[in-house]
């Protein structure tokens, strides 16, 4: 069975960690930087574990140099995700990697990306919305630099602010000024939390940066109280069950927790996360799904819906994008 032809929303995608290895590969070439450490023989990202994992990423990230190189990247991301069925997505973009937080080299930096999507989107059909993210193991100080770049550009195609990075570093109030600086300037939120985190970690997460969606989230799953305020209240978790099977924060598709939070009447969301370090495509978390559960094309239709109802996006956007999902006459 094959989804790939299913038209897709996905709501959960780190640009960086989307970048196909071959794409890293090349620019390294071009730019004489010796990046072979990072890859497997097979040509693939090389890492041990979920730290490792963000060195590599950041490794990565040092042949992205300047707007150009993510105008390239955000192109050779976006026709992947066409290629896959995704008619809408949202991208998380870090200032810390486009100029280090200062605002003026950041527009330069996201002028760029939203040049490569109006490209994608007149010659795939795709629409990319982006999301400032901090990220979180550099520190509230530098969280701050993000959320200013994100307020100072906020707009049509730059709608959200968000956090990565390593979960266990500090705690959630510790980022609560660059969340109320977002939020008053009327940018959407979310931030990853119950990734690495325990249930706690999420309640804290809500109580103190009060997201509308949260990455991952499915460390909820431990606290049925909270399972029960995180479906009263709506909160949207965008899960990434793949990515999590390969990471290790759940043990299997069998066992991920997205079915039983779903069945707790929870909105949940399904996203690739960073899905060339995870072997995933949205294609594959489909099928891994219907797999693991039987969920098949209506429940499919169900998660889009979810998903487009918590884009970070404009009414008459949502409205565009719902008549793409609209099954063929
Ligand atoms: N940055 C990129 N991928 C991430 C993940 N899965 N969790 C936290 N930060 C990330
Ligand atoms: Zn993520």
């Amino acid at each position: 069975m094959t989804f790939k032809s299913l038209p897709k929303v996905e709501l959960h995608l780190h640009l960086e960690g989307a970048a196909p290895p071959s794409f890293i590969r090349g620019l390294a070439s071009e730019k004489g930087i010796d990046l072979s450490g990072i890859f497997k023989e097979d040509g693939s990202y090389a890492y041990r574990d979920f730290d490792h994992f963000l060195q590599v990423y950041e490794a990565a990230c040092t042949v992205l140099t300047g707007p150009e190189e993510f105008r390239r990247l955000t192109l050779a991301v976006l026709e992947e995700s066409a290629a896959h069925g995704v008619v809408y997505s949202e991208t998380f973009l870090s200032p810390d990697f486009c100029g280090g937080g200062d605002v003026a080299a950041w527009r330069e930096y996201l002028a760029a990306m939203e040049e490569a999507a109006a490209e994608a989107e007149r010659t795939h059909g795709i629409t990319l919305k982006g999301i400032v993210t901090c990220i979180r193991h550099n520190g509230p100080e530098q969280a701050k630099s993000a959320a200013r770049c994100a307020v100072e550009t906020q707009g049509d195609f730059l709608t959200g602010f968000g956090m990565a990075g390593a979960e266990l570093m500090g705690r959630p109030g510790d980022f609560s000024y660059s969340f109320d600086m977002a939020r008053e300037a009327g940018l959407h939120l979310t931030c990853h939390a119950g990734e690495w985190g325990d249930a706690r970690m999420v309640a804290d997460t809500i109580r103190d940066l009060r997201p509308a969606r949260i990455g991952h989230g499915i460390n909820a799953i431990q606290d049925p109280a909270l399972v029960e305020k995180i479906a009263e209240d709506g909160i949207v978790l965008e899960v990434c069950p793949g990515s999590n099977v390969f990471l290790g924060a759940a043990k299997s598709w069998k066992d991920h927790p997205i079915r039983r939070l779903r069945d707790a009447g929870v909105k949940v969301t399904v996203s690739t996360d960073d899905p060339p370090f995870f072997g995933t495509t949205m294609t594959a978390e489909f099928e891994g799904l219907h797999r693991a559960f039987g969920w098949d094309e209506a429940d499919f239709a169900e998660l889009n819906k979810t998903a487009l109802d918590a884009a970070f996006t404009d009414a008459d956007t949502k409205a565009r994008i719902a008549k793409l999902l609209e099954p063929a006459p």
